[in-house]
């Protein structure tokens, strides 16, 4: 019975195919004005002077504000408040906003802004990420230049690599990702008769925007109200970037009075808005010569721009899971998020694991090949199981399907012959098999532990259809869908009873972001706790009607229905219409605070996520050795989700991730020349397409999480992460070139097949 664990038609999908869904640039206001934004052209520089005259005489122009004109603080907040809204004396980005232009015309408002001038005192700008904590370098952030430093100290790696037979140790370079979401930033402030604020806007955290919009209107958060419109994905992209937006708009709706559009486009979106980090990576391990990982140290630095935004939780995630999803005694990681005179980064699907993981698993094929075992085998003997601590000294208790994931995965594709046939096989193209394993820690963790809660509100309306809302948002995910199915079953009632409300921060209390994968869980349970005091209410009146034990009634499939015999007593509606007539209350609030986390900063020792998914990959590849062109052929790919609240939904994640994944590792790089992002459009930044996209298998594996609903652990960053690494070993194993750096471009592989031969 029920709906959860089923493939059901996805909730948005009609609304979104068809192109009826409103997105925040097809909405209108009367009165409304455009708004652009004023933008630094260089690196580091003091601003010596602001020329707007010319701007301001353009027909149409309402008004230019700066720094000096916003009413409350100039400041975003995320976790330091460290960045400014717009620029007081001091540019440190290319993209860095330095004021907010509004006219009655998105004409009038180009136009103007091609007008500004602005005139520098140029300073030296520090660009390389490495040289950050160099004496020398000029001061962004305090003495060095580091946003937040992180450790993981178990046991003594210095020590123990003298057991170890094989010492490896090497360094990686990953790059600079763009989300590539097709709707690009937006956000309209609409300002109301009595003081308030609407906030419409394409955003994953309606509560961060309240407080951001908040923040600079000097206002008390009960008089902004964000609205999400349908959003065009976010993958991280717009967790804490859409403040920064709503914030302009909203400046400039507070001096004008009128309604404010502001929608960023494709150019000015990747020149500014925040990406992947890229690292350097220097990782070291030891294995005795049976393959048994002893000891792995581990310096992880982040290039974070100019500001902190969201790096110092995204370096807590990347530390905790530097060492992979392997059993070691002996762990030491040091994560630098360093600052630089480039864009800042941020959140992006995987939160500082993807570089990491890509260094770790990287290691592990190699280290295999050096001790003569199979990858696989090296993996095998080291993997995190039941009972077994993490690098944090975390004990997992239960949902641990790593070695279910890799058994399937290695058996659906074949892997074992494959391995075997391939590789350094004659002619110019050359077959490679490569494998990842890897975990994710759902949820916010010890990092983000206060605002581990999420609201949610249920009503059961006269005629039985269900009304709720959350304080979580769907950005393509799939939220809406797997919610749904989640209150049906809760309350017994058809998937297509159900319907949610959008998010409005005027109806659920602050809920958190929707983030880290966290959503199905947080919201999930909130939602099952909002249900509980209804269902109880109706059996009453159900037990009342039939002079039956409220204990042995329940609803099924809108049915009122006898639990032991399952007989149909009467529709649901009928219950629900007794109730209506008895003026019962069929409304609810849920409230649910994740279980506790600890963690001593110290050490990097503790609970640190409450749960944690698994996923093995496998990436089949050819490698043409002439011109070092790479394509991939295909992606197996298993992941442990505790319980597929919807499958189909599932697989979805499993082909999205692994594409983008793919697009990781092959193709995708943001350049900067000068600390100015250089491909700042589609037609340079080259994503995969469908062209590039390989046949891909999605496994799921449910090993159930006990607090999770219906036993759903988080799901959504993971299909990312492992794709790179098994690629890369796939290369490898192909052809022996041995790559340290991604993307894997021509030029990369050729010069590594050189390498290779010498
Ligand atoms: Mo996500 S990268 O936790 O928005």
């Amino acid at each position: 019975m029920g709906v959860v664990g089923k493939p059901v038609v996805r909730a948005d999908g009609l609304e979104k195919v068809t192109g009826r869904a409103r997105f925040v640039a097809d909405l209108t206001f009367p009165g409304m004005l455009f708004a652009r934004v004023i933008r630094s052209t260089v690196p580091h520089a003091r601003i010596r002077h602001i020329d707007l005259e010319k701007a301001l005489a353009v027909a149409g122009v309402i008004r230019i504000a700066l720094a000096a004109d916003i009413p409350g603080n100039n400041i975003v907040p995320v976790v330091l408040r460290d960045q400014p809204c717009l620029a007081e004396e001091v540019v440190r980005y290319v993209g860095e906003p330095i004021g907010v232009l509004a006219a009655t015309s998105l004409e009038a408002a180009e136009k103007a802004l091609h007008l500004v001038r602005v005139d520098y005192d140029p300073l030296p700008a520090l660009l390389d990420a490495t040289m950050a904590r160099h004496p020398e370098s000029p001061h962004l952030f305090g003495e060095q230049n580091v946003f937040k430093h992180q450790v993981v100290r178990k046991g003594d790696p210095g020590q123990a690599f003298a057991k170890a037979d094989l010492v490896l140790e090497r360094v990686y370079r990953t790059p600079c990702q763009e989300h590539a979401y097709l709707e690009t930033q937006g956000a309209i402030v609409v300002p109301l008769p009595d003081g308030g604020f609407e906030v419409y806007g394409s955003l994953q955290c309606p509560f961060y925007v309240q407080e951001g919009v908040a923040e600079v209107l000097g206002k008390p958060l009960n008089q902004i109200r964000v609205i999400q419109t349908s959003t065009g994905g976010g993958f991280g992209g717009k967790e804490d970037f859409p403040s920064m937006v709503a914030a302009q708009a909203a400046i400039m709706a507070q001096l004008t009075g009128r309604p404010v559009k502001l929608i960023y486009d494709r150019d000015e979106d990747m020149l500014c808005s925040t990406k992947r980090h890229p690292a350097w990576i220097r990782f070291k391990a030891g294995a005795t010569s049976d393959g048994q990982l002893v000891a792995a140290q581990v310096e992880y630095i982040l290039d974070g721009g100019a500001y902190s935004t969201l790096s110092p939780v995204v370096s807590l995630r990347g530390t905790v899971h530097a060492a992979g999803p392997y059993s070691i005694p002996d762990i030491s990681v040091d994560t630098y998020a360093v600052a630089t005179n480039k864009v800042p980064n941020g959140a992006f699907r995987g939160f500082g694991e993807p570089q990491v993981a890509f260094a770790c698993e990287c290691h592990m094929d190699e280290m295999a090949r050096r001790l003569g075992l199979d990858p696989l085998e090296l993996r095998r003997r080291n993997l995190l199981r039941q009972g077994d601590a993490t690098a944090t000294g975390q004990i997992l208790c239960g949902s641990v399907g790593l070695e279910e994931c890799l058994d399937r995965v290695v058996e659906a594709a074949n892997y074992s012959s494959k391995v075997q046939q391939w590789g350094r096989e004659q002619g110019a193209l050359r077959r490679g098999i490569g494998i990842s394993t890897v975990f994710y820690g759902m949820g916010l963790g010890a990092g983000g532990a206060p605002l581990a809660r999420t609201g949610s509100h249920v009503q059961v309306c006269l005629d039985g259809s269900v009304l709720f809302a959350v304080g979580t948002t769907e950005i393509g995910q799939g939220m809406r869908t797997v919610l749904s199915q989640i209150v049906a079953d809760e309350l017994g009632v058809p998937y297509q009873a159900v319907r949610m409300a959008p998010c409005d921060t005027s109806r659920i209390p602050d809920s958190g972001p929707t983030v880290a994968s966290r959503t199905t869980t947080m919201s999930g349970n909130s939602l099952r706790r909002a249900c509980e005091p209804i269902r109880t209410t109706l059996l009453g009146t159900a037990a009342r009607m039939t002079g039956k034990p409220s204990g042995e009634l329940c609803f099924e499939d809108g049915f009122l229905v006898h639990c032991r015999n399952g007989e149909r007593l009467c529709p649901y509606t009928e219950v629900v219409q007794e109730a209506g007539r008895n003026r019962e209350n069929l409304a609810a609030v849920g409230w649910y605070q994740a279980p506790q986390t600890s963690w001593d900063a110290e050490t990097g020792q503790g609970h640190a996520y409450l749960a944690y998914a698994f996923a093995a990959n496998v990436v089949e590849l050819e490698v043409n050795i002439q011109t070092g062109q790479v394509r991939v052929t295909r992606i197996t790919a298993a992941h442990d989700v505790g319980r597929a609240i919807n499958p189909q939904g599932v697989e979805g994640q499993i082909e999205g991730g692994s594409i983008q994944g793919l697009g990781y590792g092959l193709f995708e790089e943001v350049l900067t020349s000068e600390g100015r992002v250089s491909n700042n459009n589609f037609s340079t930044y080259i994503l995969p397409t469908m062209l590039d996209t390989p046949e891909i298998e999605p496994i799921i594996v449910e090993s159930a999480y006990e607090k999770g609903p219906y036993g759903a652990k988080g799901f959504g960053e993971q299909p990312l992460i492992g794709i790179a690494p098994a690629l890369r070993n796939a290369i490898l194993h192909a052809c022996g070139a041995l790559l340290t750096e991604i993307p894997a471009t021509p030029e990369r592989v050729l010069e590594a097949l050189r390498k290779a031969e010498d």
